[in-house]
Order: structure tokens, then sequence, then C-alpha cells
């Protein structure tokens, strides 16, 4: 059986082929970055709109690609939370108008969820049972996942999600957006060592929680004192070089420190990394020294697995062969809490 998944969640509108055996036909994924780019991060109104203008030429395209017709797909699959209630709707109703003009089950995908099973797209059923943890734009959130269809949160974020610290601090700094890979890239050639930020909760084992605001000060601050204005044009290169390691540094530390926090806790013994920021090739490296050192089993999907894409709406495999189905009056949920 072939299903089409749909993601739209935030400022990627992303389409794939998946068959019920896990095989990928087709994926696309068309980026809004070039319209979000002058103003340093997603703009909702903005990203619904261009998500309008792009669903259907990227649903026509995906098709294309795998060598289907609408005829022959068995299902349709929609992330519906959580995420920009604009852009979730744009999704949604093309799932809907798919499943009810085709007359097909219409699957809902939790798009934090699917972040974390495209590991098991990657590699294989044996990922479960693990804890997992999700670092996106707009998340940083770890659960206990039994399995495919059993994620129980375990913590995140009590203010800004990491990818958005990374946005933010390369807008400080006159990087483009996105910021995480523009951060990344100054860091290869800084000192982390440069400026002593903080890593906030890290030492509060009670707490699986992280928290980057005042991070993002701290960056702030070092640029230029309280109270005083700056201009990103006047640091030099190796100024914009030791705040981005250094930085980054510090989002690692807790990062994979609170991960490896709740592995202990949970006495599980995998972890799974996915979403936008697992694409950071240090964090990458850094994890994988600290798991082989606490004999812990780590997976972390290839980059253009990490970031938003419609591949990992193949959890809605699982939702069909669990008898998971939508009804047409299934709603968009922004928020974490359904
Ligand atoms: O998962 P994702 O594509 O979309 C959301 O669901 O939010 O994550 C996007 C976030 C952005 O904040 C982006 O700056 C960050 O992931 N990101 C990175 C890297 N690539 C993307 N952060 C750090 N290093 C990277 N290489
Ligand atoms: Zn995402």
């Amino acid at each position: 059986m072939n299903v089409l998944t749909l993601e739209t969640t935030c400022d990627e509108t992303a389409a794939a082929v998946v068959t019920d055996q896990l095989a990928v036909l087709a994926s696309v994924v068309a980026s809004q970055d070039e319209l979000h780019q002058r103003f340093g991060g997603v703009v909702p109104e903005i990203a619904a709109r261009a998500h309008v203008e792009r669903i259907l030429p990227v649903i026509d395209e995906t098709l294309r690609r795998a060598g289907i017709s609408l005829a022959e797909l068995g299902a349709v699959a929609v992330a519906n939370r959580p995420g920009l209630a604009g852009s979730l709707l744009v999704g949604l109703t093309a799932a809907k108008a798919l499943a009810l003009a085709l007359d097909i089950p219409l699957v809902a995908i939790d798009h934090l969820q699917a972040h974390i099973y495209a590991c098991r797209i990657a590699f294989g059923p044996d990922v479960f049972p693990c804890v997992g943890l999700v670092v996106s734009g707009g998340h940083t959130s770890l659960y206990r996942c039994g399995g495919p269809l059993d994620f129980v949160p375990l913590g995140g974020t009590i203010d800004d999600a990491a990818g958005e610290a990374f946005d933010k601090v390369a807008a400080m700094l006159g990087l483009p957006y996105p910021g995480g890979p523009a951060v990344e890239k100054a860091a290869r050639d800084g000192n982390p060592k440069a400026h002593d930020f903080p890593r906030s909760l890290l030492r509060d084992r009670d707490r699986l929680a992280f928290s980057f605001s005042g991070l993002k000060t701290a960056v702030r601050y070092a640029i230029a004192g309280p109270g005083t204005t700056f201009d990103s044009s006047t640091l030099t290169a190796k100024q914009i070089a030791d705040l981005a390691a250094s930085f980054q540094a510090a989002v690692i530390d807790c990062l994979v420190g609170k991960a490896l926090q709740a592995v202990e806790k949970t006495g599980l013994r995998t972890l799974c990394v996915a979403g936008g920021v697992a694409a950071n090739a240090r964090f990458r490296e850094r994890l994988e020294a600290e798991c082989r050192r606490a004999q812990v089993s780590v997976f972390v999907p290839p980059p253009r697995l990490c970031t938003d894409n419609a591949v990992m709406g193949a959890l809605a495999i699982e939702r069909l062969k669990a008898g998971l189905v939508e009804a047409l009056d299934l709603d968009a949920y922004p928020g974490l809490v359904r």
C-alpha cells in the first residue's frame, strides 16, 4: 500500500510517498528560507500563505517522482500538531480533501513523534525502547519511547527551543537565517572557551528541563553591555567565530548532559536524537563520544531526515496498522498538549 504523507507544521512544505513496508518512493521538501531570511525567523502569516501556493505543486511532484497516480494511494497522513496554526491548517485541509475525494483513510501525525520516528526509518526497529530527544526550531523535548506508538513526555524547555536560540544568536552576530547552519559554520574557526556562557539547569539533576533564554541574553551582553546598542557589522570575524563557538558549546553541553540524565533516570540504554539541531556536526560528534563513554547506544538520522521532511510521517504506517485513523472533522493543535 502507498501512503502520501504531508508536512506543513512550520516553514517547509513537504510530501512523501512511503509504502507499508517503509520503503520511501519519493520525498519532496520545498523550503521557504528565502522568504523568511530578511526577518531573521519564520513569519507565521508568510509561512501559511507560502504553504497555500506550494502544497498542490509539491504533492504533484511527489506523485510524479514516485511514479504513481492519486488512484494508487491507500491512505493520506498529515502532521496536525504541534506547529504554527495557519501552516498546520494548509496541510490538514489538503489531506482531508484527498481523503474525501479518494475515499481513503486519513491519519494524524504528531510532528515531534515523527521526528523521533526518523531514527526508526534510518536504523530499523531496534531503536525502541529509547529516550527520544527532539531538538528543533520550536521544541526541545525529551520522551520515553516504549515503541512507535508509545511516547511519554519526560520534560522540555521552559522558554526557548535550542534551534530558536541558534536563529536569534545568528541574527545578533549578523549571520543569515536559518541560524543553525550559519552559527555552526562560523564556530568552526572559533574558540569554544573564549566566553564562559551559562549552562542553565544542567546541574539541576532533579529536573529534565532546558532553558536557553539566559544564554541568549549572555551572548547579547558579551557583544555589548546592558543598556547599550550595537551593530553586528562592527564585530570582527574572530569575535563572531569565538561567540558562535562558545554559544554552540553551551547549547551542546546542555543537550547532551540532559539527554544522558534522562537515560540514567529511565534506566533505558538507547538514545534517539532528531530535529533540525541534530543536523549539527559538532553536536553529533559529542553525542557519539559521550554515549560511547556511558555505554549507551545512540541513533541520529542523516541530516536530511533531521530537518523537517515528510518521510518521517511514515509513522502513519504504524498508526494505520493499529487502526488509528481519523474522521474528517480532525482539528489542528498548535500547542504541545492536545
Ligand atoms: O526540525 P526543524 O527543521 O524545524 C522545526 O520543526 O522547527 O528545525 C529547524 C531548526 C532551526 O532553528 C535551525 O536553525 C536549526 O533547526 N538547525 C540547526 C542546524 N541545522 C538546522 N541548528 C544547529 N546546527 C545546524 N547545523
Ligand atoms: Zn520539526
